[in-house]
């Protein structure tokens, strides 16, 4: 089995890479440059306009993401994030800068409604890269960061909904398969490049809906939810966080980069492998395939960007300079 999914992986990438941006366009590959999810509309546009006045890449990402931390609209990132199982907001996030090779995270962390700055502080003052849950909020509240519920009325009649569908008798496999509420496994990253080749990236959200608690997603893992080697690009991912750290996912893409693949590619490569990976089969359809999604983002040194998914319906957002484009992701299956 393991031979024909391989075989036929591979046979159903290369139609994909034909859909993409020929060579020649990734020569003409533009710096600056800022890759998001595709809820990063805005969060781009702030983090290019900031880029262009000078700013720091991994700053101007950091100032991008607020935007979407701060918006009570998405279910699944800071402010307005769906809660854990017992109703509380969980965020994770971390940030990488490329000059330094330094990086900064936070998971679990409660009541404050910028997760990726309190990452940002833990790079510049720690010689930490992770905190989590008590610790990363007294050392938020420590460095000034100010307490809020960040539990919007929204959020908390979905949960309340889930909660009265939930079956006492399902175990925790089940609890993830049933009902009609609003759930989310998306994040938000952006990776970002100046006009020097240096790079940033930051990956921030409030994980996989009615998690339990404590649960910790890739999103603040670094190598996982996100990864920069000022050498050669960045890379990051949403979607199914358990699936991204068991696979290394963003240190994948930027590895596959620095083995020569266009962007593209090197994302098609991690996910192909994440599909291969995936075995349980509680995670896999009636045709064998990941009954999941995986998004992985990639930003090369140059300016050249790429994106694919796990399975159709995968977007992102790209800013070359020019404008803010919104663009749907090749995908596995
Ligand atoms: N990728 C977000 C999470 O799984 O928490």
């Amino acid at each position: 089995m393991t031979l024909n999914r391989r075989t036929f992986l591979a046979a159903s990438v290369a139609p994909l890479l034909a859909t993409m941006p020929a060579a020649s366009a990734q020569r003409a590959a533009r710096r600056p440059c800022v890759i998001s999810s595709g809820n990063g509309a805005r969060a781009i546009a702030r983090a290019m306009e900031l880029i262009q006045g000078g700013a720091d890449p991994l700053e101007a990402a950091v100032k991008g993401v607020a935007i979407v931390e701060d918006d009570p609209e998405d279910m699944s990132v800071g402010y307005g994030g769906l809660p854990n199982e017992h109703g509380v907001v969980q965020l994770d996030a971390s940030v990488m800068h490329g000059p330094t090779h330094t990086a900064g995270a936070v998971a679990a962390l409660e009541n404050i409604r910028n997760p990726a700055q309190v990452a940002l502080e833990v790079l510049r003052r720690t010689d930490h890269v992770l905190l989590v849950g008590a610790g990363a909020l007294a050392f938020a509240r420590t460095v000034g960061f100010t307490e809020q519920n960040l539990l919007t009325e929204r959020a908390r009649e979905a949960w309340l909904r889930w909660k009265a569908n939930l079956n006492p008798h399902d175990d925790w496999l089940d609890r993830d398969q049933q009902i009609d509420v609003p759930r989310t496994d998306g994040t938000i990253h952006v990776s970002a490049v100046n006009a020097a080749g240096d790079l940033g990236a930051c990956t921030t959200t409030s994980g996989l809906s009615y998690k339990l608690a404590g649960r910790v997603g890739d999103s603040p893992l670094v190598g996982a939810g996100m990864f920069v080697d000022n050498e050669v690009g960045s890379a990051g991912s949403t979607g199914r966080g358990e699936a991204v750290i068991q696979s290394a996912g963003s240190f994948a893409v930027v590895r596959a980069m620095a083995d020569g693949l266009e962007p593209t590619e090197a994302c098609l490569r991690v996910l192909t492998w994440i599909a291969d990976h995936t075995k349980r089969r509680d995670l896999l359809n009636g045709k064998g395939e990941p009954n999941f999604q995986v998004v992985m983002y990639a930003l090369r040194k140059d300016g050249a960007w790429g994106s694919a998914g796990l399975r159709k319906g995968g977007t992102f957002t790209v800013h070359d300079g020019t404008k803010v484009r919104k663009k749907e992701c090749p995908s596995l299956f």
